[in-house]
């Protein structure tokens, strides 16, 4: 059972002297921090950046429990729109002086330079704000500098850390072996460092495939226990889809980082592409999706009851029952497909979470369902957002930010307007104060807009009655004495509540 924990995680670096290599940056990320520790200093962020494996995302961890800070993470895999990054950065602002404790939150931004693409729109500028106004410290992650913008970098603190030489990370591999109690031989810990070049988590983690059953490794055994890389996936599908032995496949995958959960959808993705293509193959293709689908049951099933020795199973049915599929080898260079299925997901999935987050907006102002709000009533708001006169209101009512905008007004992406109409909302958030509770809720916010609700009915009743228009004058007053001559005395007063209150409160 050991075995199973993965060394690179139970051996991470729980304070930055724990950290071996980049000495120069850690003593600098420390003096960042303490500075914080007299206020808010000039730069609020830093950027770790440098390859991958050598301990940015460990140092900012070791960071926070040095300083006895808590944490707040946004990875790559969470999404990372302006709203989201906004609601938590802005909340971790917020939490400390709620608590009255000044504890800092660490805010940690990992794979910063992963910024771009539809999932995190507007999350680059949003992030640039936050940094310039927060009064928590942020760490920002990425293994390419250039991949953050040039404001962002501007208002950071840039600290490289380099790959980690051979010499330094021998003592840290030492001490995982003593925990260990794994006897080493003479240069086992130099040659695993040194095929690790430079990447310290790729070092341990050879450390523990060599170690893996044993309690004495010689260098004999680094030879035979080669870790394939990540990039090796190709190679696995290389021999998935172009050999005829099935045992040799399966190895392939042994090394692999991904999980069967991963594997399927790259086989699934690839499959089509490389069986069924001649004529007369047609065969090889169903048979090959019929021991996929069996796989996936068997993956189901580990989901299920969370049982993980399935894997294995499911392992086999993919792999083998994918090379035993083929009736004959195609040759020849194939360039195989990362899934589709996980692009659509997150797009899917991050513009689902969008629709409901604002139909649910759209609910509360209007005190209607979400479903009522997300079918019928998200076109209107859309509209009022078209509509100058309206669409600050709007923004800041229902709280929107730009990517939200973006979204109910229909369009593809963030234009000048929405940017204006933005900066517009946020100046008017602004003067309503810095409470956790949204501007829609205050009184001052809806008092706000009454106010001028009347005005401009008021208007509108002048320019009539100067108008001379009788009819208009009529109209109007209707619409101020609604509720007094209701024509119907029976008619239930909850039911005028709701509808008028709502969509043209503004
Ligand atoms: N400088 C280091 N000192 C000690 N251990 C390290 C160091 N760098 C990496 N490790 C080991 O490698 C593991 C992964 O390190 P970490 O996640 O910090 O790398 P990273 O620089 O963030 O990489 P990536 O860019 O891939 O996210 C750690 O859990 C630890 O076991
Ligand atoms: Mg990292």
């Amino acid at each position: 059972m050991e075995e199973s924990i993965e060394w690179v995680e139970k051996y991470r670096p729980k304070s930055l002297s724990d950290l071996v290599g980049n000495k120069k940056s850690i003593v600098d990320m420390r003096e960042w921090a303490e500075s914080w520790l007299s206020g808010v200093p000039e730069k609020r962020a830093v950027i770790l950046h440098g390859p991958a494996g050598v301990g940015k995302t460990s140092a900012a961890h070791a960071l926070a429990k040095d300083f006895d800070w808590e944490t707040i993470e946004l990875n790559a895999s969470d999404q990372r729109t302006a709203g989201a990054i906004e609601r938590v950065a802005g909340s971790a602002a917020k939490m400390s002086s709620l608590t009255g404790t000044s504890t800092k939150r660490l805010i940690i931004l990992d794979e910063a330079d992963n910024m771009h693409g539809n999932a995190d729109r507007g999350g680059a500028r949003a992030v640039g704000s936050i940094i310039k106004t927060t009064d928590q410290p942020i760490v920002l992650i990425a293994n390419d500098l250039y991949g953050l913008t040039p404001s962002i970098r501007s208002s950071c603190i840039e600290l490289k850390f380099n790959s980690v030489q051979g010499r330094s990370m021998i003592p840290a591999l030492k001490k995982i072996c003593v925990e260990e109690k794994i006897m080493c031989g003479v240069g086992v810990l130099e040659k695993l460092a040194d095929n690790a070049g430079g990447d310290m988590r790729s070092a341990v983690k050879d450390l523990q495939a060599v170690a893996l059953g044993r309690d004495e490794i010689y260098i004999e055994d680094i030879a035979t226990s080669e870790r394939d890389t990540k990039e090796s996936i190709f190679k696995a599908l290389g021999k998935i889809f172009k050999s005829t032995d099935p045992k040799s496949a399966l190895q392939a995958t042994y090394g692999l980082d991904e999980t069967p959960e991963n594997l399927i959808h790259w086989i699934d993705e690839n499959l089509p592409l490389q069986y069924g293509t001649q004529e007369g193959t047609e065969e090889d293709l169903i048979t090959g999706y019929r021991h996929l689908s069996k796989a996936d049951r068997y993956l189901g099933r580990v989901r299920k009851r969370q049982s993980y020795r399935l894997w294995r199973y499911a392992g086999v049915l993919m792999t083998c029952g994918t090379v035993v599929s083929k009736s004959h080898v195609s040759r020849g260079f194939t360039k195989y497909q990362p899934p589709s299925f996980w692009r659509k997901m997150g797009q899917l999935r991050s513009k689902r979470d969008m629709r409901d987050n604002i139909a649910s907006r759209i609910g509360d102002h209007c005190n209607e369902s979400m479903r009522y709000s997300r079918t019928d009533l998200a076109h209107l708001y859309g509209r009022m957002l078209k509509d100058d006169a309206y669409a600050v209101d709007v923004a800041v009512n229902l709280d929107l930010n730009v990517d939200e905008m973006v979204y109910l007004t229909g369009g593809k992406k963030v234009t000048k307007g929405i940017q204006k109409i933005n900066d517009l909302a946020q100046a008017q958030r602004s003067t309503y104060g810095n409470d956790d509770a949204p501007v829609f809720f205050e009184k001052k916010a809806v008092k706000k807009v009454q106010d001028k609700k009347q005005m401009d009915l008021n208007q509108i009743m002048q320019s009539a009655a100067s108008n001379g228009n009788s009819k208009a004058e009529e109209t109007s007053k209707t619409v101020n004495s609604a509720p007094k001559d209701d024509p119907k005395p029976d008619q239930k007063p909850a039911a005028k509540a709701k509808p008028q209150r709502t969509l043209f409160d503004f």
